[in-house]
């Protein structure tokens, strides 16, 4: 009888416990280019915003400064020598995880969670980093051109409320990486309808002049580093434009106050001394936690490595 009361109190609680989100938003070779970081000059409204419902956090560090391995980390929670991704996936690289290794996405899914992404994929196998809903990779289209991926990012946050369930939403974006080892060329000519390269609708782009950029300490301050800089923020910037659009998305679907807002990048900016380097640039990246059930601690800064939110 007890036991029997006690079992519908739980099941009662159950049904009334809210509903929890998750979405994990990555940039690829993001840098420190947004106001909440002290960057005055990249213009990140999407970010400013995030950052006003977020903890911002300033030692946040990669598990390995190299994205197919960093990415293993964060979708396994295991370090890479652990779950076998030593180095990049693609290609000649041939770095994999392996088989018997449950990642993030497989045992949410398992235990009830509708999984998806959205952008850059760049783990594998496919067995093991498998998500309920994969919209991925194709460098250019998902990942960079921010008025297809918010198509996807809708139809997931409505798949999700058509089944009821809570979600896990994976983000990945190509930007701010170089494409083809280049900025210039590739910011010039795709995507803002120049030269017959087409349009991304929603982006409105914004160039930046050279002279104004922020020379980070570890580069040498010439002409050539700061048009790459320049260029950059351009890349940046449409990142920060297409959170912009996804947030607008998780508050139409009816779950901004219910959902977990993770920002963070893979690994250091595509720079000598940061990328793929365990120096500094290279580990440190900016970490943003937005909990809309802490919002006593939005917009400050945390300094110590790990932080526990205290009530
Ligand atoms: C930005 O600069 C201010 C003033 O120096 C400092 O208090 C703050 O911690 C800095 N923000 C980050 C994220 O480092
Ligand atoms: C970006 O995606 C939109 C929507 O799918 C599409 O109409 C547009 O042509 C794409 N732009 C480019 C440059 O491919």
């Amino acid at each position: 009888m007890l036991r029997g009361l006690s079992l519908v109190c739980l099941l009662a609680f159950a049904a009334q416990a809210k509903q929890r989100n998750v979405v994990v938003i990555l940039a690829d070779d993001g840098g420190f280019m947004q106001t909440a970081y002290n960057n005055t000059v990249c213009d990140t409204p999407s970010l400013d915003a995030l950052a006003s419902r977020s903890v911002i956090f300033n030692r946040g560090y990669t598990g390995v400064s190299s994205c197919s391995p960093s990415r293993s980390v964060i979708l396994t929670g295991l370090p890479q020598h652990q779950n076998g991704m030593y180095g990049l996936h693609n290609g000649v690289h041939h770095f994999q995880s392996f088989y018997n290794v449950r990642s993030l996405p497989k045992i949410l899914s398992d235990n009830g969670i509708f999984t998806g992404i959205v952008g850059k994929y760049h783990v594998g196998p496919m067995e093991v980093y498998t998500f309920d809903y994969m919209k991925i990779d194709n460098v250019n289209q998902v990942g960079r051109n921010i008025t297809h991926m918010k198509g996807f990012v809708k139809e997931f946050l409505d798949k999700a409320n058509e089944k009821e369930k809570p979600f896990f939403l994976y983000i990945a974006f190509h930007d701010p990486q170089r494409a083809g080892g280049h900025y210039g060329p590739f910011m010039n000519k795709w995507g803002d309808g120049q030269a017959g390269h087409g349009r991304i609708p929603d982006w409105k782009p914004i160039q930046y002049n050279p002279a104004d950029v922020i020379v980070p300490y570890f580069l040498p301050d010439t002409p050539a580093t700061r048009e790459d800089i320049a260029a950059m923020y351009t890349s940046f910037n449409r990142m920060d434009q297409g959170i912009g659009l996804f947030m607008k998305e998780l508050e139409i679907s009816g779950h901004l106050d219910d959902t977990l807002v993770l920002w963070t990048s893979d690994n250091g900016i595509p720079f000598p001394g940061a990328k793929t380097n365990l120096y500094e640039p290279g580990m440190g990246e900016p970490m943003m936690i937005s909990s809309p059930d802490h919002k006593q601690h939005w917009g400050k800064v945390n300094g110590p490595l790990f932080a526990t939110f205290v009530n």
